[in-house]
């Protein structure tokens, strides 16, 4: 499709993400389709000829910091008549064509599919029209792009397994904007890994939204398993396959896979994790809530002892494994009694740490269509302090037993507040903070904790 397209030597992008890992990495694939016709992509907003913002729409708060955005943006097109502004990612597929009709400074609006045609839609505008693709495709999964790394650290860097989501959790937003679930072909997924090892990074995190659902068949990315044939089935790849394909890359690749849903993550994964050093040992587990009746609105498909038991599976099998988590407070219905169940949840469960929202409602979605947004804001909110101050709480008394013990840390990048210390994370994905001293990027360094903080654990190389 791109070669069609005339090459384009003059034009410079800049590319602004917004959301999950998945956007950011969906950025990567955009910047090297973008490349193939010439565009040249630049880091200064200012120079910029073409500004792609990759958005997200999971909260009404994400999507209005993305609006604010796009009002800062009108500043720069009357300073560049020829600015040409694109809005990518979820929010350009849950807005379509209501994207162009409310904010007019935009020219492209693109689904996150739709990226290949990102070329032709830049020649519409050129030719001085408008131009939207939000087509959703249950193939595309950008297998042939090799992306071109952005922001990089030349450390980590992250590998798109499965795109969309057939999961439907009433609160989520997800499914509409980013489509079916599909996997990608394991074998460009081991070529992206070897070609990061070749370049020097020393970490990938495989990501989707549910990676455990991970499954490749003979050529097919779309996955009904109960539909293949018996051969299929059994030369199919699932999740604990694949994993343990990219650990094998390189016994110094550190592998991380993010996220996992507490119904499909099995045994078979904590056997492959337990197998391999290089996998380190880090499971974010979502439980968004800690009462069962909740967990049913949510459509999680789990009950609260079925959150237990997965979690107390997988610290049966790998005892030193940290296991983060996901929280919505104040979801259509939940009392007071419920929220504390969630409180209980997180006391029992001791979390590394916890990313915590209070609900927001999403047009389109099934808590929207069947359940009315009954909990006012402020007690959403007050839940959701709550919320936070146990995970800190949690977080501090775990923090604090790791001093005086020794952690292997993967130096990612200098610490932001002291540039004589280096900043990396530990397996359990806990930020280390260290002195520089001859160490560099992307060595691994045994480091023993001497303090620490809810965040972080400080201490001093040793290796
Ligand atoms: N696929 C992942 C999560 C993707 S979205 C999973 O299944 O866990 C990331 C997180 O955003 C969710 O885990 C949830 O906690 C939060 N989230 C999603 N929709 C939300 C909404 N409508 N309001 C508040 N938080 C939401
Ligand atoms: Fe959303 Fe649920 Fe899918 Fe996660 S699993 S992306 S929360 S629908
Ligand atoms: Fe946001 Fe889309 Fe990711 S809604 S969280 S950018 S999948």
């Amino acid at each position: 499709m791109t070669t069609e397209v005339q090459k384009n030597t003059t034009r410079k992008l800049f590319i602004e993400s917004y959301g999950c890992a998945m956007n950011f990495a969906d950025s990567e694939v955009v910047a090297s389709i973008m490349a193939e016709v010439g565009v040249e992509i630049t880091t200064e907003e200012m120079e910029a000829d073409i500004i792609f913002i990759n958005t997200c729409s999971i909260r009404d708060n994400a999507e209005q910091r993305i609006r604010n955005r796009l009002k800062h943006l009108r500043h720069n097109k009357k300073l560049n008549k020829k600015l040409t502004i694109g809005v990518l990612g979820c929010m350009a597929e849950r807005l379509k064509k209501q994207l162009l009709e409310e904010e007019k400074l935009v020219d492209i609006v693109a689904g996150p599919d739709a990226y290949k045609e990102l070329p032709i839609l830049l020649q519409e505008v050129e030719e001085g029209h408008k131009a939207i693709n939000v087509i959703l495709s249950l193939e595309e999964t950008y297998a042939d792009i090799q992306p071109t790394r952005l922001n990089s650290n030349g450390v980590t860097a992250f590998i798109s397994i499965t795109r969309g989501c057939d999961n439907m959790c009433s609160f989520c937003v997800v499914p509409f904007t980013r489509g079916r679930e599909r996997s990608r072909n394991p074998e460009s997924i081991l070529a992206e890994a070897k070609d990061l090892v070749a370049k020097g990074y020393k970490e990938v995190t495989l990501l989707g939204q549910n990676v455990d659902s991970y499954l490749w068949y003979g050529g097919g990315a779309r996955k009904d398993f109960n539909k293949l044939t018996e051969e299929e089935q059994s030369s199919s790849i699932s999740f604990a396959k694949l994993l343990e394909m990219v650990a094998q890359v390189d016994p110094s690749l550190r592998v991380r896979f993010s996220t996992s849903h507490p119904k499909d993550i099995h045994d078979e994964v904590l056997f492959v994790m337990q197998k391999y050093d290089n996998i380190a040992k880090h499971i974010h587990l979502p439980a968004q809530s800690g009462n069962s009746r909740i967990l049913e609105k949510m459509n999680r498909t789990y009950t609260r002892e079925w959150y237990e038991m997965k979690y107390n599976r997988i610290k049966e099998l790998i005892p030193h494994c940290s296991i983060s988590c996901d929280i919505i407070t104040g979801f259509c219905s939940e009392t007071e009694e419920d929220h504390q169940d969630t409180l209980d949840l997180m006391r029992t469960c001791e979390f590394e740490f916890s990313y915590m929202y209070f609900y927001s409602e999403r047009p389109g979605t099934l808590a929207a269509r069947k359940y009315e947004d009954d909990i006012p804001e402020e007690i959403k909110k007050k839940r959701l302090t709550e919320v936070i101050e146990v995970q800190h709480e949690v977080a501090k008394r775990l923090n604090k037993a790791q001093e005086g013990k020794v952690h292997r840390v993967l130096i990612e990048m200098q610490s932001k507040k002291n540039e004589n210390e280096w900043m990396g994370r530990n397996e359990q994905n806990i930020k280390v903070i260290f002195p520089k001293a001859n160490y560099k990027m992307g060595d691994y360094v045994d480091v023993r904790v001497e303090r620490s903080t809810i965040t972080s654990l400080i201490g001093v190389g040793v290796s």
